[in-house]
Parts: C-alpha cells; sequence; structure tokens
C-alpha cells in the first residue's frame, strides 16, 4: 500500500505537524509504515517511486482536499451503554447509575442480546475513526468475549475488561468477590488465547476493571491488583468523578482518604492504569498518579453532565492524559465531539477563573497558587485564576487533536506503536475528505484555505461522513466511496 499526498499529526501536545507531499508505504505483511518521505513533489513522483522500488505497491494519490490522520482512540468507553446513548441527561451520576446504566448493562446476561448490540457498536466507532478503544464491558464473562470477538472480526484494536461490582449495586447486577476475581481471570486467559495468533494478539489486550470504588470491596480490589501483577495487564476504572461519587468514597471510608490514595493503596495504580475523569483529584493526588505513571482519560461531555466541575488539563499536563467518549454518560460516540467539547469547556474554565480572579483580586486576596485540596467551585476557580494569569488554561484543536491521538497512545502505552507517523509505528489512520458533499463542511474557493484550515474544519465541523476510510495495522477496516 502506498499513497501520496498530505499526512497530518501531532506528535507533541499542541503540536501539529503537516506532512506535504508525502509518500508512505505500509508493510502489507506487518502492517507497518515502511517507507516515509516527505516532500516529494507529484513531478518526482514516479522516479522516487522508482528509486525506492516501491513499484510493488497499489498507489493512492490524495487530492488537495483530502488528508490523513492518526486513528482516534477513544480511551474511556462503556459498551453496552450504547444502547441508551443520548437518553437519560436529566439525572445526577449515582441516580443515574441506578436508573440507565446498571439496567442497561444487566441486559448482557443475555449473549444473543450481545452479539447483536457490540457489531453495531463496533461499526458506529470505526465509522467515527475510532481505530483503539478502552473499553468498560459488563458484568458478564459471555458477552465480554462477544465483545472481543467482535472487536477482532472487525479488525478495531481493543482493549476490553469484564466490569467487576462486588458491593452497593442492585441484586441482580452483582457478584461475589470470588466469582468477579475468578472471570477476570477467565477473560484474561480467553483474550490471552485469541492473542497466541499473532496477528490478533496484536489487536485485543484484556483489561482488568473495578468499575468504581463505592461498588468495589477492599479485598476485590486488591486480588484485581494482584491479577493485573501477575498477567502484566492494564488496569482501568473512575476515579474521583463527580461530588455524588466522592460523598459515597467518603460515607465507606472517611474524609481523610482519597480515591487515588485507596486505588494506591491496593495495588492498583500503574504505568498501565487508564483511570477515568479525575475531575476532583487534590494536589497531592495528581502528583502520585503522576509518579506512578498512570493516566487520567479526560471524558468532556460526560464531566458538563456528571462530574460538577471541568478537568484542569493544562493545570495537570503532567500526568498523561487521553481523551474518552464515556458512551453513555458522554451520548457522542464520536472523538470529534470529545474533542470539541475539551475545547469549549477549557474556554468556560477560563471565563469562570477570569471571575474568580477578579473576585480575589478585588478582596484582596492573593489568586497565586492555593490547589493544596481542591475540590470542585470556587477553590477549583481560584487555582484556574492563577493559571489563567499564565494564559494557560485555554486549549486549542491541536491540543486536543493530540489528546484525541498520541496523547490516548500514551495513555495506553501503545505510543511506540500507534498515534502518529513514523517508520517502524502500525498504520493506524483514518482519510479525511473535507470536500465530501452533505457535510457540514462548505468550501469557499475562494478562501484560499490553507491545509491547516481544512484540518481545523474537519475538527470544529466535519463528520464520519468526512472519512472515508479506515485502516488498522495497515487493514482497511472501513472504506466508503464518496
Ligand atoms: N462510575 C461508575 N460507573 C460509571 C459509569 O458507567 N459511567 C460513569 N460516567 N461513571 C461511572
Ligand atoms: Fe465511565
Amino acid at each position: 500500500m502506498l499513497f501520496h499526498g498530505t499526512f497530518v499529526h501531532t506528535p507533541k501536545r499542541g503540536e501539529l505537524v503537516i506532512l506535504t507531499d508525502t509518500l508512505l508505504a505500509v508493510d502489507e505483511t506487518t502492517g507497518r509504515i515502511a517507507t516515509l518521505l516527505p516532500g516529494i513533489p507529484r513531478t518526482q513522483l514516479e522516479a522516487t517511486i522508482q528509486t525506492t522500488q516501491l513499484q510493488q505497491h497499489t498507489l493512492t494519490l490524495l487530492s488537495p482536499t483530502q488528508f490523513i490522520l492518526p486513528g482516534f482512540i477513544d480511551t474511556h468507553i462503556h459498551a453496552p451503554q450504547i444502547t441508551y446513548a443520548g437518553t437519560g441527561t436529566d439525572v445526577p451520576l449515582m441516580v443515574w447509575l441506578n436508573l440507565y446504566a446498571f439496567p442497561a448493562e444487566k441486559k448482557f446476561k443475555d449473549v444473543e442480546w450481545a452479539r447483536y448490540v457490540y457489531p453495531k457498536l463496533v461499526d458506529r466507532l470505526l465509522r467515527n475513526g475510532t481505530t483503539t478503544a478502552l473499553y468498560f464491558g459488563s458484568l458478564h464473562l459471555e458477552a465480554n468475549k462477544v465483545l472481543a470477538n467482535t472487536t477482532l472480526n472487525a479488525g478495531q484494536r481493543a482493549f476490553i475488561g469484564k466490569v467487576c461490582i462486588d458491593q452497593n449495586s442492585p441484586d441482580d447486577y452483582i457478584e461475589s468477590t470470588e466469582n468477579a476475581v475468578r472471570d477476570t481471570e477467565a477473560f484474561i486467559q480467553y483474550c490471552l488465547s485469541l492473542g497466541q495468533r499473532k496477528e490478533e494478539g496484536l489487536l485485543l489486550t484484556p483489561v482488568v476493571t473495578p468499575r468504581f470504588l463505592p461498588t468495589c470491596s477492599i479485598p476485590l480490589l486488591e486480588q484485581l491488583g494482584q491479577l493485573a501483577k501477575r498477567y502484566d495487564v492494564p488496569i482501568q476504572s473512575h476515579i474521583s468523578e463527580s461530588l455524588d461519587e466522592v460523598a459515597f468514597v467518603q460515607q465507606l471510608y472517611g474524609s481523610e482518604i482519597s480515591d487515588t490514595e485507596i486505588f494506591d493503596k491496593t495495588g492498583l495504580l500503574t504505568p498501565r492504569t487508564v483511570m477515568a475523569h479525575g475531575v476532583h483529584l487534590n494536589y497531592q493526588d495528581t502528583q502520585t498518579l503522576a509518579q506512578r505513571g498512570t493516566a487520567v482519560a479526560v471524558c468532556p461531555l460526560s464531566n458538563a453532565y456528571f462530574a460538577n466541575g471541568v478537568f484542569p488539563s493544562t493545570r495537570f499536563s503532567y500526568i498523561k492524559q487521553g481523551l474518552g467518549t464515556d458512551i453513555g454518560g458522554g451520548y457522542a460516540p464520536s472523538m470529534l465531539s470529545s474533542i470539541r467539547h475539551l475545547i469549549t469547556a477549557s474556554r468556560y474554565l477560563a471565563s469562570t477563573a477570569a471571575a474568580a480572579a477578579a473576585a480575589l483580586h478585588g478582596a484582596g486576596a492573593d489568586a497565586g497558587v492555593d490547589n493544596s485540596n481542591n475540590h470542585a467551585g470556587v477553590t477549583a476557580a481560584a487555582a484556574a485564576a492563577a493559571d489563567l494569569e499564565k494564559g494557560d488554561i485555554i486549549m486549542d484543536w491541536r491540543t486536543g487533536l493530540y489528546m484525541a491521538t498520541r496523547g490516548g497512545a500514551e495513555c495506553l502505552q501503545i505510543q511506540d506503536q500507534v498515534g502518529s507517523f513514523q517508520v517502524g509505528m502500525s498504520f493506524d489512520a483514518i482519510l479525511v475528505d473535507v470536500a465530501v458533499s452533505g457535510t457540514p463542511i462548505d468550501l469557499f474557493p475562494g478562501n484560499d484555505d490553507r491545509l491547516e484550515d481544512y484540518v481545523e474544519k474537519f475538527i470544529n465541523l466535519g463528520d464520519d461522513r468526512n472519512i472515508t476510510n479506515v485502516w488498522v495495522n495497515g487493514q482497511n477496516v472501513l472504506s466508503l466511496s464518496r
């Protein structure tokens, strides 16, 4: 496979690199990028193909309105919750779980339901350019196996966890500690046995998945920590998500100990851990996460509904961060949507901070670093005010794109394989065409749009119709003729 045209990626946070007139070859046996030569004009293309001995490849010439981006990496999504995404947006988290999430997930006891739902979900994600997803499944071993098979068959790169719950949950959506541990191990072994077929092993990784602290006993957390260590697999959960969740944990364990300290004590904070949300982490917590190499999956849309605050991404940029849709806490199965909400949330945070700064200065207080124990509300805003004075709260779309690609890869520790373009890395990519008709993007030839404008238009206005091809590990997993 050989391409010539524009490639765009973000090898560093906030830094957009546009590779024009680029010749990129993919080794079809390994799925890896074999050649990457920017700056070869079309007039020199034939000669270059001859000298680099790439004649045997099929050549795709990208048009001026097309470019290739790294595939999106969704670092937090609940597979079974796709069934009611777009509804249930009217209650706080702890009510929502009982009213919507648990009832929807319960249904996956029925394997047939999983066989019906999961192919639709994976197709939806691929169409939206999500080449890698870190999934929460449901409680059920068999349904989770269906999810694993579905992602493998569709060719999507997937990290999947069997959700564990042994307390504070409905009678028909709970399991014993022993069950949770046994089925987690069985699911890990199932995924690893599929992984023995080498090609597939590259794509599927099992993940140890305690749902969150309210629903998992300390013995369960400890045993899951040991399992993750024994099998050297990633871990995921939710951390310091919302005021009602934080209050629940304090009711269980007292106000002296934070979510982070509990996860740390039970061995669940590792360089392969991805914790969703983190909106109510205090400063010490963020230091702990950074020291452990644990990542945060920022879920801006869901945070708007549940979290009672905004994750201050820039302030905590020393923590690895990716972006998540958090289906169905967030209703949109689209990483473009996550990027947009990330950016608008950062702007609202800046406005709040500006107001807080004015209030603090008005009161003669120092708006300096006062973030020792920032829970939501005024303290967070005051801390943000200090950032505002440094001018670094507002993020732009380039950082959003980074978090949706390379940042996500760092969270999953696969940044040497995917998330940007480099010789030797797997070709996980999407072909974008901003000229597809019928999408929200209008082009005006008299505009003299630059390539960067096309990319920005896609991020801000584009949708799945602008994504005409998707590749995972060099395999063309979606191809739409437009
Ligand atoms: N905390 C525990 N479970 C969930 C869930 O399904 N969604 C969200 N957003 N938070 C959670
Ligand atoms: Fe979630």
